[in-house]
């Protein structure tokens, strides 16, 4: 027995270690919304787990990651959303790379049966309820019994119908919530300027952003939704393709994308042609979805316990590239994190020339054995940013040779003082990111935040670019923001290639933005993590920076989109002496530090101290227009009901979820008329 057990125990070492790393990656994948493994190699890991739990059936366990489905439900600190169980449990797909399996799946069907070949769009999965023709719930697919109803963020998609006539009284839509490929490019360009880390894929971006808490941020993101999926009772035709015809002609956003395949060859052609057409599309797809058409054979192949047998995903492989990893080089940003970059031997990937790659972090470095020299792939799948997903070790030479006398191969080590300033870098306890301390006196840290200072979303200093701050910090004129309003115009004329009417020019700008509001002055300070909403926020609770400056971190945290995070940097800023000395100077120079609407923004404190859900819909005022009211009045617009909550503001058709919560929990509701009453 001891041998037997000894034999067998890598195995089944093995099975607990990957069942232990395809949780994690569930959840950096759902929850956290920055997955660490590509998509390719989670599934490879997953297979190798269902088939050791094959071979090692006592070791079978129903908590095991192959016996459900990945979960996407809210951490439960977070300030949140409704959970809703699913009145139909909500799966996943099996899914291949490989078309033979495809052609095995298909084989072992019935010869009569239909195949719908659909796109597999690469978001989130939703489920929207209807209830007598109106959008009641839109629930996420959470751990597959139970999922987060974000039904005020999904309100934004004008794609997705709020209200249909004729449509059965109980039917459900599922299908997947999407970020285009241009509404993501947009909002990473926007994030790489603030510095917030990006978003991998267009998914990722999407599930992020369909768990903010704020609409209006959810709106201007822009999401959009395909569905292909009918629940529900009395529904119509027999088979799938009908009800999705049917569900478009009702008005909902069904693609065109779907045919009905009778034969291996058809669906072939489909496979073919959408794995290049594909590149042509908004939205992002990572395969071809096939699915049994007739709805009784569906019911008669049933499901796993985590996806149906009537359906299988097959998953485009990744364009991937062997190269050579030249160097790492290291760049410092504007807040003094240093970043390593792999540059590469320059190749061809879906279409564009790569020769750089972000390494992110020394972590990430390390997880894959990086080391200089390295024959590396590079892959460009769901991601639009190439990524080194692995080092090639049959080609990489240093694997066979004594490190120390090889060219490359010189084993990885971080470096420990700033490559522009030489500072030694320092790295927070749970953070990944080294960075340079050195905020006031290292180049690229200073540049950076006057760059961003002078940004148009921030202070929009006309005729004060980057390449002018670059040649002003070279010849000495700026260090900081502050000295922005030290420029003399004698200073700038003298400059090459800048004569009196530029510097006219500049120094207009520079006057113009003492005018700059209160909000966008803080957002240019450059806080750490302090974005242009962010900021909005915390300038509409806090007026002035002198008010700002001694706010608590309860105080902070008490706003909306501000955690603990954001709330220490921001102490931490007004900790600094040298930072207070800047805001001083700024101040001196006529910059605005307060808000100047104070009496606009702030109308009572009717509602102070008061936590308030608002529920269903109005006559007089939109959500967002009665969220702005609550926080204009000193209160608070919260997800859910708790026992906190001090009122519901109840519009019509409040949620019978709510409803009942409300009355279990003895929290009063209160009309849109009473409210409005409220605050006369
Ligand atoms: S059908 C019961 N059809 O892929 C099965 N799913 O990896 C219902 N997906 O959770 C799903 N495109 O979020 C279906 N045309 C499509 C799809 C699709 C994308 C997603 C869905 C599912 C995931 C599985």
């Amino acid at each position: 027995m001891d041998l037997f057990s000894q034999i067998e125990a890598p195995e089944r070492e093995e099975i607990i270690a990957l069942r232990k790393e395809l949780e994690d990656a569930n959840y950096r994948y759902y929850v956290l919304n920055m997955p660490t493994l590509s998509d390719r190699e989670f599934d490879e890991k997953m297979r190798r787990l269902q088939d050791l739990e094959a071979q090692y059936p006592d070791m079978a366990d129903k908590n095991s990651p192959t016996q459900h489905v990945g979960s996407d439900l809210a951490k439960k600190s977070d300030k949140g959303f409704e959970q809703v169980v699913h009145r139909y449990p909500m799966l996943s797909l099996a899914n291949s790379y490989s078309l033979d399996e495809i052609q095995d799946w298909l084989r072992k069907l019935p010869t009569d049966v239909e195949i719908v070949c659909e796109l597999k769009y690469d978001g989130l999965s939703i489920s929207l309820w209807y209830e007598n023709g109106y959008l009641t719930k839109a629930v996420t697919r959470g751990d597959g019994q139970k999922g987060d109803n974000v039904i005020d963020n999904i309100k934004t998609i004008d794609a997705i119908p709020r209200y249909l006539n004729d449509i059965p009284s109980n039917l459900e839509m599922r299908g997947e919530v999407l970020l285009p490929w241009e509404n993501f490019e947009r909002l990473n360009r926007e994030r790489e300027e603030q510095e917030e880390p990006l978003f991998a894929n267009p998914r990722n971006a999407a599930s992020g952003t369909l768990k903010l808490l704020d609409p209006k941020e959810v709106k201007r993101r822009g999401l959009t939704c395909f569905l292909y999926y009918m629940l529900g009772e009395n529904l119509p035709a027999d088979n799938h393709f009908d009800r999705m015809q049917t569900a478009k002609k009702w008005g909902f956003p069904v693609s065109d994308a779907i045919k009905v395949c009778h034969s291996l060859d058809e669906v072939n052609d489909f496979i073919r042609y959408w794995d290049t057409e594909r590149r042509n599309l908004p939205v992002a797809t990572d395969g071809i979805v096939l699915k049994v058409n007739n709805l009784k054979q569906q019911q008669a192949l049933g499901f796993t316990a985590k996806t149906p047998r009537w359906a299988i995903a097959y998953k485009f492989p990744a364009e991937r590239q062997l190269t050579k990893l030249r160097r790492i080089t290291y760049q410092v940003g504007r807040t003094g994190v240093v970043t390593p970059v792999a540059n590469l031997d320059p190749i061809q990937l879906s279409g564009t020339v790569v020769q750089r790659a972000t390494l992110h972090n020394e972590d990430f470095i390390r997880s894959l054995g990086l080391r200089e020299g390295d024959m590396v792939w590079v892959e460009k799948g769901g991601e639009i940013i190439p990524k080194i997903v692995a080092v090639e070790p049959s080609v990489s030479p240093r694997r066979y040779r004594d490190v120390t006398e090889t060219l490359n191969g010189a084993e990885f080590a971080f470096p420990t003082t700033c490559p522009e300033c030489g500072t030694p870098l320092v790295r927070m306890e749970g953070e990944s990111a080294w960075r340079c301390p050195n905020e006031s006196g290292c180049a690229p840290q200073q540049i950076g935040r006057i760059v961003h200072f002078v940004s148009r979303k921030a202070m929009n200093i006309d005729g004060l670019g980057e390449e002018t701050i670059d040649l002003f910090y070279r010849e000495g004129l700026l260090r900081n923001i502050a000295d922005i309003y030290d420029l003399r115009k004698e200073d700038i004329a003298r400059l090459e290639g800048l004569g009196e009417k530029s510097a006219d020019n500049i120094l207009a700008g520079i006057e113009a933005s003492k005018q700059v509001p209160w909000s966008r002055v803080l957002f240019a300070l450059g806080i750490r993590m302090v974005g242009e909403t962010t900021a909005k926020k915390i300038a509409r609770r806090f007026t002035s920076v002198d008010t700002l400056q001694w706010a608590s971190k309860e105080e902070l945290t008490a706003i909306d989109d501000v955690g603990d995070q954001i709330a220490e940097n921001i102490i931490a800023y007004f900790l600094d002496i040298k930072n207070l000395e800047i805001v001083n100077r700024l101040r001196q120079a006529g910059v605005t530090m307060e808000d100047l609407s104070t009496g606009d923004t702030r109308l009572s404190d009717a509602l102070e101290g008061k936590s308030i859900v608002i529920s269903g819909t109005f006559a007089h005022h939109s959500r967002d227009e009665y969220k702005d009211m609550i926080e204009a009045h000193g209160g608070k617009n919260v997800g859910s009901v708790s026992k906190k909550t001090s009122f519901i503001l109840a519009g019509e058709n409040m949620g019978p979820e709510k409803r009942k919560k409300a009355e279990s929990l003895g929290v009063p509701m209160i009309s849109e008329d009473e409210f409005l009453a409220m605050l006369q």
